[in-house]
């Protein structure tokens, strides 16, 4: 939930919107904790996927999530380092446009940090010898994956995006009226804030 008086004043408005994604990405069950990630591959085609909002941190504005170095996602922002990670918090009727610079941590000493707390489950994702969206000779949903006995940390990297441009979109419920404001960030400081139409 949003209140009146955090949507009235933009500097409430902008730690709001952070402690939003600070809970979110500790919260599992938060509707922010998953964002679809758009990147721009080699043609100039936007690219969006689902992934999982690892990490947010307000001081520094920025937003994590790891992948597999070999993705096409991991690909795209090696060539071009932009992406838009799309937000939306049904119980606070909160949309989240958020462009960001990529940097991608792999095989140095943040990637490795963050690879020993993974859990189990998503440590598997890492101990796969098939290339992500490599073309398979058959169907093979039925069967077990081919995991190695032990995770391949090369396979691992951590992408932490810094925000440059925030988009806010809250939808006012019944009669009330639609809030929209942008934010714009210059290493890792806001620098301006504005209201917009909706
Ligand atoms: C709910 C959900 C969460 C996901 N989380 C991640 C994630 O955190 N990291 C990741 O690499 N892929 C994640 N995926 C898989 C991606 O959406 C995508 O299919 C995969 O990473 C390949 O993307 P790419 O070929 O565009 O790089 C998730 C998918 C879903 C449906």
């Amino acid at each position: 939930m949003v209140h009146l008086h955090e949507l009235k004043n933009l500097t409430f408005l902008e730690q709001t919107i952070w402690s939003l994604l600070e809970r979110a990405s500790a919260d599992r069950k938060h509707d922010m904790h998953l964002c679809s990630v758009s990147t721009v591959d080699s043609l100039g085609y936007p690219e969006a996927r689902m992934v999982v909002l690892r990490a947010a941190s307000a001081a520094n504005k920025t937003l994590s999530f790891h992948t597999d170095i070999r993705s096409r996602k991991a690909k795209s922002l090696h060539n071009l380092p932009y992406l838009t990670m799309l937000f939306w918090d049904k119980s606070s009727s909160v949309q989240l446009s958020i462009r960001c610079l990529a940097t991608i941590h792999h095989k140095d000493p943040l990637a490795q940090l963050k690879l020993s707390m993974i859990s189990l489950p998503e440590s598997i994702l890492y101990a796969c010898d098939k290339i992500p969206a490599e073309v398979l000779e058959k169907f093979e949903g039925d069967s077990e994956f081919t995991f190695r006995n032990e995770l391949i940390p090369e396979h691992f990297c951590w992408i932490e995006c810094t925000t440059v441009f925030i988009d806010f979109l809250h939808l006012g419920r019944g009669k009330a009226a639609h809030t929209r404001a942008k934010f714009s960030y210059e290493n890792s400081r806001l620098i301006e804030a504005n209201y917009v139409k909706a």
